[in-house]
């Protein structure tokens, strides 16, 4: 059976972006027909200046989240990373197979760095290292696919890389893995600012549509969106950036192509309000379940202790058999 693992940073109050991109597919395919791990990555959110009552509070949201969206844990393993020490031993090795040069030239670590130091902090070492952190999330559970939004390409390439480079050297140790992408909204864009993703750690809240967020807000939020400066509606990512972005969500909304719905619109006016409404309506039940769960905690504390226990067993062997190739005497 297929293996599938993701995983989402507790950095930040969960997206529309974290949803399509991510999420949904995970709750609505992969769980189903595959063998599926969903982590709630909590140490890759102390890369960046963090305050640890915030980290310990969102990451119980987004594990509620991703229960909220529809992972059942009779069909998935749901789990927090830092409740699993395999990620962290394997991580080690992996630094051990990763060169300098390959970490630097990661996209969002040059971002992300660059945005640390115009704020006049300091780049902590883990944001440099975490692409290692990841690929060891994926490697220790012998990982087919890893079903994320675009933005995460690179990482997940690195990943393969990783692997390859490992089992040529120390044998035949780690699945090879590759990422999988939602046939639209694979990178949904900030509804203020076009040009750039819509990510949940970024400041720019009116352009950015949180699953908690309540209907009025939502509408609001898309009615106000950026559109571009033409007037008909027409699928053109990059002359129509905005007017592309409201099309891809409505079409990942309705299980639409973007192509097809821009004809069925004469005006922004009407393409904003059905996108204000799909979204309204994709979100509700998640909303719903959402607060059911936030009124039994101690349902979810459950599912991530049964979830962590299943996920150390998968993953102990991979890890073991990595730290006895690579020269490392058994204890
Ligand atoms: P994170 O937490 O930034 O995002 C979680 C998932 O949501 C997707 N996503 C989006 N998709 C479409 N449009 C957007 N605007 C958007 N924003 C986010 C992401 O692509 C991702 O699939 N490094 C990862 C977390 C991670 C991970 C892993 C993922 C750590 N270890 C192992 C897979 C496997 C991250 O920062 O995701």
């Amino acid at each position: 059976m297929t293996r599938v693992f993701s995983g989402i940073k507790p950095t930040g109050h969960l997206t529309l972006g974290n949803y399509l991109g991510a999420m949904r597919r995970w709750a609505e395919v992969d769980q189903h027909r595959s063998e599926a791990l969903f982590c709630v990555v909590d140490l890759h959110a102390l890369t960046v200046d963090h305050d640890p009552a915030r980290v310990r509070r969102l990451s119980r949201q987004a594990a509620t989240l991703l229960l909220a969206s529809g992972l059942d844990p009779e069909r998935c393993t749901v789990f927090v990373q830092s409740h699993v020490d395999e990620h962290a031993r394997l991580s080690y090795l992996l630094e051990c197979v990763a060169t300098d040069g390959e970490m630097r030239r990661m996209i969002q670590y040059k971002e992300k760095a660059a945005r640390e130091q115009r704020r006049g902090g300091s780049v902590r070492l883990s944001l440099l290292t975490y692409p290692v952190l990841m690929a060891a999330d994926i490697l220790a559970y012998g990982t087919d696919e890893v079903p994320v939004g675009d933005d995460q390409t690179q990482h997940v390439e690195l990943s393969r890389d990783l692997a390859v480079r490992f089992n040529q050297r120390y044998g035949h140790t780690f699945v090879v893995p590759r990422a999988t992408h939602p046939k639209v909204a694979a990178r949904v864009m900030n509804l203020q600012d076009p040009a750039s993703k819509m990510g949940k750690s970024d400041d720019s809240g009116p352009g950015i549509v949180y699953l908690l967020d309540e209907p009025e807000v939502v509408r609001k939020k898309v009615m106000r969106a950026v559109t571009d400066s033409g007037r008909d509606v027409v699928y053109d990512r990059q002359e129509r950036p905005g007017v592309a972005n409201l099309l891809e969500i409505l079409a990942a909304c309705e299980g639409k192509d973007p192509e097809d719905l821009s004809g069925a619109y004469a005006s922004y006016g009407a393409l904003k309000k059905d996108t204000a409404e799909a979204v309204v309506e994709v979100l509700r039940p998640v909303q719903a379940r959402h607060r059911e769960l936030c009124a039994d905690p101690a349902q979810v504390e459950a599912v991530l202790r049964a979830g962590a226990e299943k996920a150390r067993e998968m993953a102990r062997p991979t890890v073991d058999a990595a730290y006895r190739a690579i020269g490392l005497l058994p204890a």
